[in-house]
């Protein structure tokens, strides 16, 4: 019945043939030069000129539609919307059966049949959760980020899922901001390979094959830039520094293809992103060529009420003029189009430009040949969390973890004695999972106490106690649970929470405590405004130092923290962030030494929330302090040194690297010339590992001043206990290149220096001049 239903629709759509008639169309395409570009044009052509103004409209329409607990919960409105042709997109909707009915919806009681986009917050990872965003930026492994991101795509698209709301690129340097959690940190450089390896992971090269999604980039733009870390906030920046600082990411995903893009909620210099047509348009469009759609986020558009630029009816022409295709959740354009148009204040050519943009994205994705893109429910349970892809969640959890301190080999642990387990994350899967794992399902997370017995074995003992609640501060409690419902406390005072942790920890040959935020406490709407451990969790962590035993802090959270005590008494500190459904495995890998941690921070932590905004790409002042603590007029602060806690690419491992001085194949570079930098990189410790090797420049003197160094390339390779190798950074003289402040993007002929180290900090340097002429080698 259905598939004879199908068929009739797609022969109304001029989409499906008898084979005969496919060969020989087949044939004459193939002959013909028309290339696919202009095949879908024409067919959106035939399609766009059968519809109704009101159709038009209804495809700029994004609804979100919950779940009951047998499928999508359909109000009327969206029953009568989408069968009026009303409805452009949904989200929150998934599974084989949930996705079909509202498609059969669109298909069947439609006039014209045209198929709904599926979209959804699939950000890492859909039912096998990866590590968070900033984890996975942590692991600086390409292989692996595209490979979640893949696995992702795979899961999304058997769950009925066309389109995911990833990937999010929004540079940011302050760590009070929740959403940091939902980034890759605070570099441009970085950043902008992890666009690529996330739109490449999703969208693979074909977006048609049906275990593709269509990747949305977000939040564009500069929504990580929000002053004072509070999310939703203002953002004012001059040009030079978002084409330099914030922008390349976006850019590097838009160039890899990217599908689609989400403006975002902040304003830019006044005007609201989503209703910018410097942005939307101008950049987007014209300087940068993106030819997919944007739709923008969650009622933006009426949203923009508040931020002061007109009545709805305003705001609703604002947003389309600038360039935002499609209305997420806020039904703007629904209710005020039409009169919009009548009024002169939108043309009708800009509406059916909007429309031709998401029906492309339709025809691309291949809907209009098969609406189901062979979603079954088969297909769902032979590929929802198998075997495979939670292998590759636990291996690239491990290559996420960061480690920030190990004294005297506390880690790895021996597979031998007792092992006091505490601290309120211990046992905790909720957590692990993040705070946008939309469909992830917390009961199929392995808790670090899970792990730590699964990879252990029986020659451990293992004694736990929780030792601290994540917080004691009711309201926030209240709050978390308003949206996670998952944070159970423990109502023993913190004495007696913290006694019985000191007592555990007495009969043990090691404490490992497992501490941190919760996963509510970052990403949308948690910004924080004291970034240090939560609650009474420091407290305990001074209770279990002064047993003697030797501390382990497993930290679990969105953000950078401030751990000054942590890093002055603790034995060793593993960041682990939240580390998806294999991460309690992945951590007792790390702990024990079946991993040897590889990953290094991509943001600042800073010793001071005083210190925020705080990255390592900063520029000189005029006045740079010298160490020199009486020399009073010099850029610093009085009670704390400028110093971050742990410097940007930072992250030790099991074994130890000696680096060799970097050596230049020349001298001098000419414009348009080439340079290569080698170093020698050395295991000089007792395991095989891998190291990020990492190679900054500073443009010494220019036009305009420059950071004090940035990052051009980095390298990550395995080497075996003594092993050295040699390895080749080419620098080209695009890697030189800067927007000046006529935003031409430039190098400036002049002395550069190159920083080649383990992190940003540690770094041994050499100096090159570009040259005007040719090469001078
Ligand atoms: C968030 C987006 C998200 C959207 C849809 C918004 O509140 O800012 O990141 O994709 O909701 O759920």
């Amino acid at each position: 019945m259905k598939r004879t239903f199908r068929t009739a629709v797609l022969l109304s759509l001029g989409l499906l043939l008898s084979p005969a008639l496919h060969a020989q169309k087949a044939a004459r395409a193939a002959a013909s030069s028309t290339t696919d570009e202009q095949k879908m044009q024409r067919f959106i052509d035939d399609l766009m000129s059968k519809m109704t103004l009101e159709e038009k409209i209804g495809q700029l329409n994004l609804i979100t539609v919950g779940f009951d607990v047998t499928g999508p919960v359909v109000s009327k409105d969206v029953d009568v919307n989408i069968r009026k042709g009303l409805v452009g997109g949904v989200f929150n909707t998934y599974t084989p059966v949930a996705a079909r009915k509202l498609q059969d919806m669109a298909l069947k009681e439609s006039r014209l049949h045209i198929p709904l986009m599926f979209g959804y917050d699939v950000i890492h990872g859909h039912r096998t959760i990866f590590p968070i965003p900033l984890g996975l930026s942590a692991s600086w492994d390409m292989t692996a980020i595209e490979r979640s991101a893949r696995v992702a795509a795979e899961e999304s698209a058997a769950d009925g899922l066309h389109w995911v709301f990833s990937p999010m690129v929004d540079i940011a340097r302050d760590p009070r901001w929740g959403r940091v959690a939902e980034g890759a940190g605070e570099d441009p450089y970085l950043g902008s390979q992890i666009a690529r390896a996330m739109v490449r992971g999703y969208q693979g090269t074909d977006l048609s094959k049906n275990n593709t999604v269509m990747a949305c980039l977000k939040h564009f733009a500069l929504y990580g830039a929000a002053e004072a870390g509070r999310d939703y906030n203002t953002t004012d920046m001059s040009l030079p520094r978002m084409y330099n600082e914030y922008l390349p990411p976006y850019k590097a995903a838009i160039e890899a293809g990217v599908g689609s893009v989400m403006s975002s909620f902040n304003d830019i210099n006044g005007i609201p992103a989503t209703g910018n047509k410097w942005l939307l348009t101008d950049l987007l469009r014209k300087q940068w060529g993106f030819k997919g759609f944007v739709a923008t986020d969650y009622t933006a558009i009426p949203e923009m009420i508040n931020h002061g630029v007109g009545n709805e009816a305003q705001v609703s022409a604002m947003a389309l003029n600038a360039g935002a295709d499609q209305d997420m959740v806020g039904e703007v354009y629904l209710r005020n189009l039409a009169q919009n148009l009548k009024d002169g204040t939108v043309k009708q050519e800009i509406i059916d430009l909007s429309c031709r943009r998401i029906l492309e994205g339709k025809y691309k994705l291949g809907l209009f040949q098969d609406p189901y893109r062979g979603v079954s429910e088969k297909r769902a349970k032979a590929t929802l969390m198998k075997k495979e892809f939670l292998d590759d969640a636990r291996d690239v959890a491990r290559k996420s973890f960061v480690l920030l301190k190990n004294d005297k080999n506390a880690l790895p642990l021996k597979k031998s004695g007792t092992i006091a387990l505490v601290g309120p994350l211990a046992t905790r899967q909720h957590d692990l999972l993040g705070n946008w794992s939309a469909a992830g399902d917390w009961k199929q997370a392995v808790s670090v106490e899970q792990g730590i017995r699964n990879v252990a074995g029986s020659g451990v003992k293992i004694v736990t106690a929780q030792g601290a609640n994540i917080t004691d501060d009711q309201l926030l409690i209240d709050r978390l649970n308003a949206f996670s419902g998952a944070l159970n406390i423990d109502k023993r005072s913190s004495e007696e929470l913290i006694q019985e942790a000191v007592k555990v920890a007495q009969g043990a040959d090691v404490v490992v405590a497992v501490v941190g935020e919760s996963q509510g406490m970052s990403g949308e709407a948690a910004s924080r405004s004291d970034i240090s451990l939560p609650g009474q969790q420091l407290e305990l962590l001074k209770a279990l130092k002064k047993t003697g035993k030797p501390l382990v802090v497993v930290l679990m959270n969105g953000r950078p923290l401030t751990l000054n005590w942590e890093n002055q008494n603790a034995d060793a500190i593993l960041e682990t962030w939240f580390a998806g459904t294999q991460g309690g495995n992945a951590i007792a890998d790390v702990l024990f030494g079946a991993y040897n941690p590889s990953g290094k921070l991509t943001m600042t932590f800073p010793q001071s929330v005083g210190q925020v905004p705080l990255y390592y790409n900063h520029k000189s002042t005029g006045r740079p302090f010298n160490d020199q603590p009486l020399d009073k007029y010099k850029s610093r602060y009085l009670d704390i040194s400028n110093e971050p806690l742990y410097p940007f690419g930072y992250g030790l491992s099991y074994t130890t690297f000696s680096y060799s001085k970097p050596e230049l194949s020349a001298s001098t570079m000419s414009l348009g010339g080439t340079l290569d930098v080698k170093v020698t990189v050395k295991n000089t410790g007792n395991y095989d590992g891998e190291e990020v090797a990492q190679l900054y420049l500073r443009d010494v003197a220019g036009s305009v001043s420059r950071p004090v160094r940035e990052l051009k390339g980095f390298q990550k390779v395995m080497l075996k206990k003594g092993e050295s190798r040699t390895l080749t950074f080419h620098l080209t003289t695009d890697d030189l290149k800067f927007y000046n402040n006529d935003l031409q993007w430039v190098a400036e002929p002049g002395a550069f220096q190159v920083f080649v180290g383990p992190n940003s900090r540690d770094t041994q340097d050499a100096s090159f001049t570009l040259s005007n002429g040719s090469a001078a080698n």
